[in-house]
């Protein structure tokens, strides 16, 4: 059996690594490139195809003039969970708007009662389609959040849920524990008693078991307050977790600012984050997690300050959000679209929110999001003119083919038959 893979037929590779200022420079941009790749799924070679090095046992594979780039890493998701939420939907588009809806007994709550009602295997079913159909869309990294179980047993079912999905799914995932997504409904009369669960019983639990890497908390007006989120997230350092935090979302909490202090990896959404907040983020090197599918789900008014958290020298990745409130997109490539039109991201910072920030969002340092020697070889195989086309060809599907570890997992082929 050959010991390397050469891809080969490339016309355009992006490796993400940086080599100067321009924006082609800035994504690594080559052209007639090749990448061998070793039976690990490790790049050990990448460059100009005409110089690439001369192997006894090869296997080569030709992409046939496609540009490529490292598979996108979806730093944010919510896809373990059943039922769906059109009627919320239905009611918004009348003007009612998100946090009504959830006044009313809809929101993350409805989705809550779905999620507990269903089985292991249940969960298993839906979460594997949506995270299939992101793959297909080119995401060979998924972070995947619990949050809609809410009590001891059944945060430890979605987890558990996404233990699963990693045996049965060849992308890398990522889980994160996001019990403090809104406190459920028995714990009404004593919020601080859920917080107390959460800190004493599920991240010891969570973390003995190795079922996260990450903890989250939503911080907000109808989720949780900023000194519950400090204590969670508190807590979840002393257990060994990543920090993130959904912060400054439907209105400004300052938790940006004290996450970044307490060396959160990352702040997602940020809509009404101010320039302090900025400036404490950039200070703190946390990176933020963009989610304008989100905002346009939710009628577009409140946009992510994207130019000012670069500008600042924050770095900015771009994420699905994919949940079933406020964003049941599995788009990821639509996402670079909506970065650029609603966000003002130059098209070279949407590639680089999609793939290496991703990377970053998620304290990911093995090359992940990058097509590098030692990289693991994740490959977005795309069928466009140049890289410019992938936020540019709003809606469409760039994605031919999807690569993780040196194997195809997905693939396209765009043919029509005759009639
Ligand atoms: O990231 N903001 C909180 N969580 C999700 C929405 C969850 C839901 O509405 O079900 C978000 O937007
Ligand atoms: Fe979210």
């Amino acid at each position: 059996m050959a010991s390397c893979t050469r891809f080969t037929g490339i016309r355009e590779l992006l490796t993400l690594v940086p080599t100067g200022a321009s924006p082609d420079e800035q994504l690594g941009r080559l052209e007639n490139a090749a990448i061998d790749c070793d039976e690990k799924g490790r790049v050990v070679w990448v460059g100009e195809s005409a110089q690439a090095p001369h192997r006894d046992a090869l296997e080569v594979h030709d992409l046939g003039g496609a540009v490529v780039l490292p598979g996108f890493v979806d730093a944010h998701t919510h896809i373990v969970f059943a039922g769906d939420r059109t009627q919320d939907f239905a009611a918004r588009c009348e003007g009612v708007s998100y946090e009504e809806v959830a006044r009313r007994g809809g929101g993350i709550r409805l989705t809550v009662r779905e999620t507990r009602a269903a089985s292991h295997d249940q969960l298993t079913l839906l979460a594997l389609g949506r995270l299939n159909d992101l793959v297909a869309h080119g995401a060979t990294t998924v972070e995947i959040k619990s949050g809609y179980g809410l009590t001891f047993e059944d945060e430890l079912k979605i987890l558990e849920v996404i233990a699963r999905l990693q045996e049965r799914s060849p992308a890398r995932l990522v889980p994160t524990l996001l019990a403090a997504h809104i406190v459920p409904d028995e714990f009404r009369s004593d919020r601080g008693a859920y917080v107390r669960m959460i800190i004493k019983e599920l991240i010891p639990e969570v973390t003995a078991r190795g079922l996260a890497e990450h903890v989250d908390v939503f911080c907000e007006d109808g989720a949780f307050t900023v000194e519950e989120t400090l204590q969670i997230l508190e807590a979840g350092r002393s257990h060994g977790l990543g920090l993130k935090v959904h912060g400054e979302q439907l209105t400004r909490t300052s938790i940006s600012a004290e996450a970044a202090r307490l060396g959160a990896l990352s702040v997602d959404h940020c809509e009404h984050a101010s320039r302090e907040d900025i400036e404490v983020m950039a200070a703190c090197g946390t990176t933020a997690v963009l989610l304008p599918g989100a905002s346009l789900f939710l009628g577009g008014h409140a946009r992510a300050p994207a130019r000012a958290l670069i500008d600042a020298g924050v770095a900015v990745a771009l994420s699905t959000d994919c949940n079933p409130g406020t964003c049941p997109s599995r788009h990821v490539t639509l996402m670079a679209t909506l970065g650029c039109s609603m966000l003002g991201m130059a098209p070279h910072e949407s590639v680089q929110a999609l793939t290496s920030m991703g990377a970053r969002a998620l304290g990911l340092r093995d090359g992940t999001g990058t097509l590098d020697v030692g990289s693991p070889c994740d490959l977005a195989v795309c069928d466009i003119e140049g890289w410019r086309s992938l936020p540019y060809a709003f809606g469409s599907r760039p994605v031919r083919e999807v690569w993780i570890a040196g194997r195809r997992v997905s693939q396209r082929d765009g043919t029509i038959p005759a009639p």
